[in-house]
């Protein structure tokens, strides 16, 4: 007898989170204990402390998510944890403990790939706010700090597997890690995309025409082929792959031919000597020629992630969007998608804010299909860091 209850946890990066969801679309408790004032003083996820933090984290997590959502173990169908990909050290605490729960329990134990998380977390939404749904198949944009991936995605032969196939990623940096890097070489906050977010409205977008082109197919960098070791050889079939260190150079580069320097660096210990800096506090330290710089990038992300995304959907006949990952929280990014693919008549959908980043409800959500085709993970489960969906 099948209660449809399945414990999720992650801990792929710098949240260590645990969540139990019940027919992978209704969350019965969301708990996540991040990490980012941890490594906010050090401008990004330091590894080492990452796996001492999920350590000190992922007991009492477990707990507050079992807690809040009033079951106990003998209650639940699975168990569902992030395989990756992720930082080798963080995943191994939550998979050792999703182990150990799961031998205790006699739960069979699902394992989810993160990026297939990101997507679960919006059909979930979608479908607990009564929704239609997407039409298949759907493009997925996963966009964060550490992916910049598309796929088109479809269910399997069987009705509840789902089938994924990456048509575009990025072939250096993230979009996130593009606004994290933005943001600390102007002295603003970690991380960085909230504050760009925050900041943007403030600036004229046109100020700096930035003539950067999604990628489509072959891999340029600045105009030259680029040789890229980080992403794998691409899969068959038309590529809509991505492109964000040479915007990132041009920021470097007008920030130095405009002599930006010293500010940003005051700026920043400006901010580094309040107590808790937000968004609000930078606005009063910040000049227009900034202002129009961080307007000008975001423009010009922006609408990368959307021409590429647009132009994948239009050419493999996809029938809805699904955006997610923390860059999905973009306000700029959220109108401009909804407008555009609106115009195009493509149902889109956005997680909300606590959904768009990484949470343990997505990874319970995606596990459902596979508690329904059976899928489990063998006992000898380990993490993968460069997990491929
Ligand atoms: O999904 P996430 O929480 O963690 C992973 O990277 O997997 O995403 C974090 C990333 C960071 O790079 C952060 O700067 C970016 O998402 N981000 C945003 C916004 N909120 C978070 N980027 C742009 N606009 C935002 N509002
Ligand atoms: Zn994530």
């Amino acid at each position: 007898q099948k209660t449809g209850l399945i414990l999720g946890i992650e801990s792929s990066c710098d949240e260590t989170a645990a969540s139990v969801v019940r027919a992978g679309h209704e969350p019965l408790s969301n708990i996540v204990a991040s990490q980012i004032a941890l490594h906010a003083n050090y401008g990004g996820v330091v590894p080492e402390l990452a796996s001492r933090e999920h350590l000190r984290n992922i007991v009492p997590v477990v707990r507050a998510a079992m807690a809040q959502a009033n079951v106990t173990f003998a209650d639940l169908d699975a168990i569902a944890v992030t395989q990756g990909p992720g930082l080798a050290g963080a995943l191994l605490v939550g998979i050792l403990y999703a182990k150990a729960l799961a031998f205790g329990s006699g739960k069979p134990l699902i394992a989810i790939n993160h990026l297939e998380g990101h997507i679960h977390a919006v059909l979930m939404e979608s479908q607990l706010r009564g929704e239609a749904p997407i039409p298949l198949p759907l493009l997925a944009l996963v966009v964060s700090g550490g992916h910049t991936h598309l796929y088109l995605a479809r269910h399997g032969t069987a009705e509840a597997a789902w089938h994924y196939r990456n048509v575009g990623r990025t072939v250096d940096d993230a979009a996130g890690e593009a606004y994290d890097k933005v943001a600390k070489l102007l002295g603003l906050g970690y991380p960085g995309g909230p504050w760009i977010d925050a900041l943007a409205p403030h600036g004229n977008p046109r100020a700096v025409p930035f003539q950067f082109n999604a990628i489509k197919g072959t891999r340029y960098r600045d105009g030259k082929p680029a040789p890229n070791k980080k992403a794998p050889p691409p899969q068959p079939g038309p590529r809509f792959d991505f492109s964000f260190s040479g915007i990132k150079s041009a920021v470097l580069r007008y920030v130095q031919t405009k002599n930006m320097r010293e500010a940003a660096d005051l700026r920043q210990q400006a901010l580094a000597a309040l107590p808790n800096p937000r968004p609000e506090d930078a606005l009063a330290l910040m000049d227009t020629q900034t202002l129009d710089l961080i307007a000008s990038f975001q423009h010009a992300v922006v609408g990368i992630l959307i021409r590429q995304t647009l132009s994948a959907a239009e050419c493999l006949g996809a029938q809805g969007i699904v955006v997610s990952g923390g860059v999905a929280a973009n306000r700029e990014l959220r109108a401009r998608f909804q407008k555009e693919a609106a115009a195009k008549g493509l149902p889109i959908a956005f997680p909300s804010m606590a959904m768009s980043t990484d949470n343990a409800a997505m990874i319970a959500a995606a596990a459902w299909p596979k508690l329904l085709a059976e899928d489990f993970a063998s006992d000898d489960l380990g993490a993968t860091p460069q997990l491929k969906l």
